[in-house]
C-alpha cells in the first residue's frame, strides 16, 4: 500500500523500514519530514495510507482533504489519538488506526528518570562537576522511601509507576474514574482526588487527554497540593494548565516540577531550534526555575518501544490491506463524552 509517513526523522524511517521489510507484502512508504495539517495534506496525493504522529494534526478540515487525495486509512504511531477529530474521519470515509500499547515501561521508567533527576538534582551537579565545582549546597534531597506518590491515571504507565515507586518504599495511592483491580497487586490503593492532592509528596500524571482531563492541574489543583510537592506530566500536556504552573513554581507549591510533554510542544519539540529564538513566553519562563527538569517527549524513546511501534503500525496497514479493517482501530465508541 502507497503510505505517506508524517513527521518523519531518521530514527522513524530506520524502524519502519526494518519493520516493512520484515512483512509478508511490504507497503511503499514515503517518508516526508513536515507535519500533517491544512497545508501539506496535498503531499499524500497518490497515496492510500497516512502515517502520523502526536502532534500532526487530522481536524474535520485536513480528513476531508485527505479523502479528496484518496487516502483511505490514517494511522497514528502513537497511543493517544487526542489529536484527531474522530467523527470526522468516519465521514470521510478514513479508517483510523493507532499502537494502543507498545512498551508501557518505557514511559514509565521515563517518569522515574524524572523524579530522581529531580530529587537528586542530577542536572544540575552534572553542570556543576563540569565546572570544577564540587560543593553540595543547593543539591540537597529527600528519601523516596516513606514518601506519598499520587498516580492519577492507573492505566497500562501508570500501574508500572505505581509498582516502581512501591518498589522505592513509597506508599502509593492513586485517582482513576475507572479503578482496577492491579492497582492493589502494584501495591497502591485508590482515593479521591482531593486526598491525593493533599497528601501526594510526589504527584504523577498518567491520563489520556479528554475534554474532562484538559487542566485537570489548574491553579486551583496546584493550590490544593501538599506545599513544596513534586509534580511529574508525561501523559499530555494540555492535562496541566502551564501558566498556572508558574505561579505555583514561584509560590513554593510545587517544589519540582518534570515535564516531558508541554501544552504547545507542537511548535518546538521533535525540532532543533538551537539557533532560534524562543517565542513561547510560558515554556521560556518555566526554563528559568533551577527545579524544572523539561524533556521533549521522549517517554516513549527506546530501542523496544520503537520497535513495537514499527512493528504494529505495519501490522495495522497489512491488516487494512487484506481485510479492510487495521489491527488497531480507533473508532467512535473509544471518544470520551
Ligand atoms: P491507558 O489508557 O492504559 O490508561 C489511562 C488511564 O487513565 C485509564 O485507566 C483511565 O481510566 C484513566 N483516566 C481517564 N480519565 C481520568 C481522570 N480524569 N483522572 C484519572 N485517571 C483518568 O493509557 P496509558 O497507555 O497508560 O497512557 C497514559 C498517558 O500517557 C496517555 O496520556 C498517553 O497519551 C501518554 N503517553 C505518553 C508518552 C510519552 O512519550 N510521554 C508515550 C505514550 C503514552
Amino acid at each position: 500500500m502507497k503510505t505517506a509517513v508524517y513527521s518523519t526523522r531518521a530514527y522513524d524511517r530506520d524502524f519502519l523500514a526494518e519493520a516493512n521489510r520484515a512483512a509478508r507484502s511490504p507497503h511503499d512508504l514515503s517518508f516526508i519530514e513536515t507535519h500533517l495539517g491544512p497545508q501539506t495534506a496535498m503531499m499524500a496525493e497518490g497515496h492510500a495510507a497516512v502515517c502520523v504522529f502526536v502532534n500532526d494534526v487530522l481536524d474535520r478540515q485536513v480528513l476531508t482533504a485527505l479523502s479528496k487525495t484518496g487516502v483511505r486509512i490514517a494511522a497514528l504511531r502513537c497511543a493517544g489519538f487526542n489529536n484527531v477529530d474522530v467523527a470526522a474521519a468516519q465521514d470521510a470515509g478514513i479508517a483510523l488506526a493507532r499502537v494502543p500499547a507498545y512498551s508501557p515501561d518505557a514511559i514509565a521508567e521515563h517518569t522515574l528518570a524524572l523524579i530522581l533527576c529531580l530529587n537528586r538534582k542530577v542536572h544540575r551537579a552534572y553542570a556543576r562537576v563540569r565546572e570544577g565545582n564540587f560543593a553540595l549546597e543547593g543539591l540537597l534531597g529527600f528519601d523516596l522511601k516513606g514518601k506519598v506518590a499520587g498516580i492519577v491515571g492507573t492505566g497500562q504507565i501508570g500501574l508500572r509507576v505505581a509498582a516502581i515507586l512501591h518498589g522505592f518504599g513509597c506508599e502509593v495511592i492513586a485517582s482513576d474514574p475507572f479503578p482496577s483491580g492491579a492497582l492493589e497487586d502494584a501495591g497502591g490503593r485508590y482515593v479521591d482526588m482531593d486526598e491525593l492532592l493533599a497528601r501526594s509528596d510526589i504527584v504523577s500524571l498518567h491520563c489520556p487527554l479528554t475534554p474532562r482531563t484538559k487542566h485537570l492541574i489548574d491553579e486551583r489543583a496546584i493550590a490544593a497540593m501538599k506545599q513544596g510537592a513534586m509534580l511529574i506530566n508525561t501523559s499530555r500536556g494540555a492535562v496541566v494548565d502551564a501558566q498556572a504552573l508558574i505561579g505555583g513554581l514561584k509560590s513554593g507549591r510545587i517544589g519540582h516540577l518534570g515535564l516531558d510533554v508541554y501544552e504547545e510542544e507542537g511548535d518546538l519539540f521533535f525540532e532543533d531550534l538551537s539557533g532560534r529564538v524562543l517565542h513561547d513566553d510560558v515554556f521560556a519562563r518555566l526554563l528559568t526555575f533551577p527545579n524544572v527538569l523539561i524533556t521533549g517527549h521522549q517517554g516513549f524513546f527506546t530501542r523496544e518501544a520503537m520497535t513495537a511501534i514499527a512493528e504494529t503500525t505495519i501490522a495495522n496497514f497489512s491488516r487494512f490491506e487484506e481485510t479492510g479493517e487495521p489491527l488497531h482501530p480507533v473508532t467512535m465508541d473509544m471518544v470520551a463524552p
